[in-house]
């Protein structure tokens, strides 16, 4: 995969475009003799970012021929509430995949409403259920980011077999699905995988030997030229919002990576914006689709 801006970029704008056009066609003659996909997609409160990821994952699959509905909840809602809600989705036959945006407000147990969601309808692959066999190296949803990593891996030819990998965050949704893929059985698997996180005493000594670093930990810029070797390729999942009066929105956004000092030593990286992001949209494009062929009986397929 080549792209006309640099070589090294990793193009994830363009590489989500074309495989969301993949998959358009797929839900076009899936739709011809089946009811189409359907995703719903539920948001707690008014976090700015929140809103635009949902507005983004809705209107991409109205785009793609998937239906889509918006449930917008207020932040005050009650847990027993919202539970109850996610129940509803279950037992709805219209209703192929249940994504909730997270993080959800304090007050609602996270992990009860992950394990709430049915897991034939997991499309976001947090459930311990998909944790679970992702872990077993069995077909399951995965999570939608560290999946698209994977795509992007293998778009750019980037072997992970036998390759040192150190991945910076443990959380839910990147860290530890990635370490469980990449360290799994298949063929964007078979790494040595190390996991960093906020407990590490020595950041720079489980990077400095990466041949391939995620850098997933919500911390602008941590990641900087003399932590990585010649070489790595740089993934970067970081997307915090850092206000800059300079742009239109009074904001950008900031990778994980100093993408400056990095970018000499790489032999690849993720931009930020324009990176990971478009991946883990389509991916979930990708994941919907497949909640679709599984709840109307077609066989058994890894995402
Ligand atoms: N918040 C940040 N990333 C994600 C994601 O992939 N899925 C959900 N549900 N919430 C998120």
């Amino acid at each position: 995969m080549k792209n006309t801006q640099s070589e090294k970029i990793i193009d994830g704008k363009a590489v989500g475009a074309e495989i969301t056009e993949e998959i358009r066609k797929e839900v076009l003659e899936f739709s011809m003799t089946r009811k189409p996909p359907g995703l719903t997609v539920v948001i707690v409160g008014e976090d700015p970012a929140s809103q635009s990821y949902v507005g983004m994952k809705v209107r991409k699959a109205e785009k793609i021929g998937i239906r889509s509905d918006l449930i917008e909840m207020p932040a005050d809602i009650s847990e027993g509430y919202f539970l109850d809600r996610i129940k509803k989705l279950n037992d709805d036959e219209d209703v192929d995949g249940i994504l909730v945006q997270m993080p959800l407000p304090s007050h609602i147990d996270q992990q009860k409403v992950i394990e709430a969601i049915a897991p034939s309808k997991d499309v976001d692959g947090f459930h311990p259920y998909s944790l679970g066999r992702l872990a077993a190296d069995k077909p399951t949803f995965v999570s939608c980011t560290p999946l698209g990593i994977t795509v992007l891996l293998k778009k750019y030819g980037v072997d992970t077999k036998g390759k040192k990998v150190t991945i910076v965050g443990r959380s839910l949704i990147v860290g530890k699905p990635m370490a469980l893929l990449l360290s799994g059985q298949s063929d964007t698997g078979n790494a040595t995988v190390t996991i960093c996180h906020s407990r590490t005493v020595d950041l720079k000594d489980a990077t400095i030997d990466a041949d391939i670093l995620i850098a997933a930990a919500g911390q602008p810029y941590m990641i900087t030229g003399d932590m990585v070797k010649e070489g790595v390729v740089a993934i970067d999942v970081g997307t915090t919002r850092v206000e800059d009066p300079t742009r239109k929105k009074g904001y950008r956004l900031a990778g994980d990576i100093d993408f400056d000092s990095v970018y000499p030593r790489a032999s690849l990286i993720t931009p930020v914006p324009g990176g990971v992001g478009p991946m883990t949209v389509t991916m979930l494009m990708k994941n919907t689709l497949l909640a679709a062929k599984w709840a109307r009986g077609m066989p058994d397929e890894s995402a």
